[in-house]
């Protein structure tokens, strides 16, 4: 954690002396073995050090000890929260994301997401993350931040009377660590009910450790986030999305105490054994430190599978055109962030950020993180609104691709900027016609492959059909106009 250290070194300094006597405000947590270390040496009656395994460490302390370590870190506390001992002990044992076999992701919705990333809006993003600066502070244990929980709450209703859907729910999730609630809101899937596609991010913020912070804007840490998850849902519904899995959107309580909300429900869905096939989490997504735009983190917490299929629709989606931004990857170095709480209970998890570690907003966690601070816009975080409506649409979509039946239901063809682009579940060779408004066929082609694209540019404005066949029976037509 940066920047709060000048801020509250009288604070800080009262903390540390007092702490030797009582254990007062004592957390379990685990740490990184060496920084543990470092600890114990310099500030032995602040930490208790309970077990060490490798390079992780569980611990006994005051979290304000985690101050000392500033300059160790390029960020963060350095320290993950476990709400016992024994969740302390456990997580020494745990190997992230490694607990379920890799989930088979492919992309098919280019018809759905080409249109719905046209609906994208900074201003819709912008209004989430002014609203939400305006409680002034959303700390876990301020009413503010659940007066934030409650309006965001409002928002997502809202959304969902206007789209006129009676299937899509809010539900307010009650914590046993923080009196903060955390917001989870579902598409039932339609076919696969009991399998998870999930995106989220922390709604609280902080600017130190003293309990009464009154004024904690968190504009991009992380009211950037929300607002970003809060434009991927009102796309979704202005588009009528209907999931075949079950698809949905959680705005977590005191993240910044440790990753609590997001720890308590992760852990509930893990115990009750329901099948999350992948989560992304939305934190800190609008300042652009760095030249790229979208950064991978590729930590141990952060699936690499899920990470590549995210690189996969970036290609797919946002390598030109109206859409287009780029990407890199970097490293927290620790559980920085929820989807840390994901991949502890074995889930695929990942956390795509707004620059390179060290690049990223100097002003998080001061009273400087606000709008302004970062210009006043929200085109950055737009990208990562795109990304997240790509992720849900493709992974939420089921197909019976990769049997070896033909279904001609999978076999699709589309057209994006005069490029008419077919993906076929039939045997290739295959053939392409395309027959104008009067019924004259206007091109022939046969190709070898049945997957593919046809430029359409030197074709006039008007109506089309483009019909597929192989040499086994199977055809499918599409109807489209140029314009
Ligand atoms: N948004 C930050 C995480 C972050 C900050 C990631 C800077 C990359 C660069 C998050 O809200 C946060 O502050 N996390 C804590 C860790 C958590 C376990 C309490 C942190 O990094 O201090
Ligand atoms: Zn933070």
């Amino acid at each position: 954690m940066r920047n709060k250290f000048l801020f509250l070194t009288p604070f800080l300094f009262h903390a540390i002396f007092s702490f030797g006597q009582s254990k007062e405000n004592f957390i379990f947590a685990t740490m990184e073995t060496e920084n543990a270390f470092f600890l114990q040496k310099n500030h032995a009656d602040s930490i208790d050090l309970i077990s060490s395994k490798d390079n992780l460490s569980a611990i006994y302390f005051h979290p304000a000890t985690a101050e000392n370590l500033h300059g160790k870190f390029a960020h963060g506390h350095g320290y993950v929260f476990r709400n016992s001992k024994e969740n302390a002990l456990q997580s020494l044992q745990e190997k992230p994301s490694q607990k379920k076999a890799s989930f088979n992701y492919t992309i098919s919705e280019q018809a759905f997401i080409t249109t719905a990333l046209n609906d994208v809006d900074v201003k819709e993003i912008e209004k989430t993350i002014l609203m939400l600066e305006g409680f002034k502070t959303r700390y876990h244990t301020r009413q503010e931040a659940n007066n934030a929980v409650l309006k965001l709450k409002e928002v997502w209703e809202k959304m969902i009377a206007d789209a006129g859907r009676t299937d899509v729910f809010v539900r307010i999730v009650d914590h046993v660590n923080t009196p903060m609630k955390s917001l989870i809101l579902t598409f039932n899937g339609i076919e696969k009910k009991d399998e998870f596609v999930i995106i989220g991010g922390h709604a609280d913020s902080t600017v130190g450790w003293n309990a009464n912070q009154t004024f904690a804007p968190g504009a991009d840490d992380n009211a950037s986030g929300i607002a970003t998850i809060t434009e991927v849902l009102r796309v979704l519904l202005k588009n009528n999305f209907k999931p075949q899995r079950t698809t949905e959107i959680m705005a977590y309580a005191a993240e910044e105490i440790g990753l609590v909300g997001s720890k308590e429900i992760a852990q509930k869905y893990a115990s009750e054994n329901k099948n999350v096939i992948g989560y992304v989490q939305f934190d800190m997504t609008n300042y652009k430190g760095s030249t790229k735009d979208v950064i991978l983190m590729t930590d141990t917490y952060c699936d690499a599978n899920l990470n590549s299929f995210l690189m996969k629709l970036m290609d797919e989606y946002n390598k030109t055109g109206l859409h287009q931004f780029t990407y890199d990857t970097s490293k927290c170095g620790y559980g920085c962030s929820d989807h840390a709480s994901w991949s502890e209970n074995g889930y695929p998890a990942t956390l795509p950020f707004e620059s390179k570690i060290g690049e990223d907003n100097p002003n998080i966690h001061t009273t400087g993180d606000t709008y302004a601070f970062m210009g006043s816009t929200s085109t950055h975080a737009a990208k990562f609104t795109k990304l997240g409506i790509e992720y849900v649409v493709e992974a939420a979509k089921t197909s019976t691709l990769g049997t070896n039946d033909i279904d001609k239901n999978s076999s699709r063809i589309y057209i994006s900027n005069k490029i008419l682009s077919y993906q076929l579940n039939f045997k290739s060779p295959i053939s392409i016609n395309i027959i104008d408004a009067i019924g004259r066929m206007i091109k022939i082609m046969n190709s070898e492959n049945a997957n593919g694209s046809v430029n359409l540019s030197n074709l006039s404005a008007g109506f089309y059909i483009a019909t597929i066949n192989d040499n086994q029976g199977n055809s499918i037509s599409h109807k489209f106009v140029l314009k």
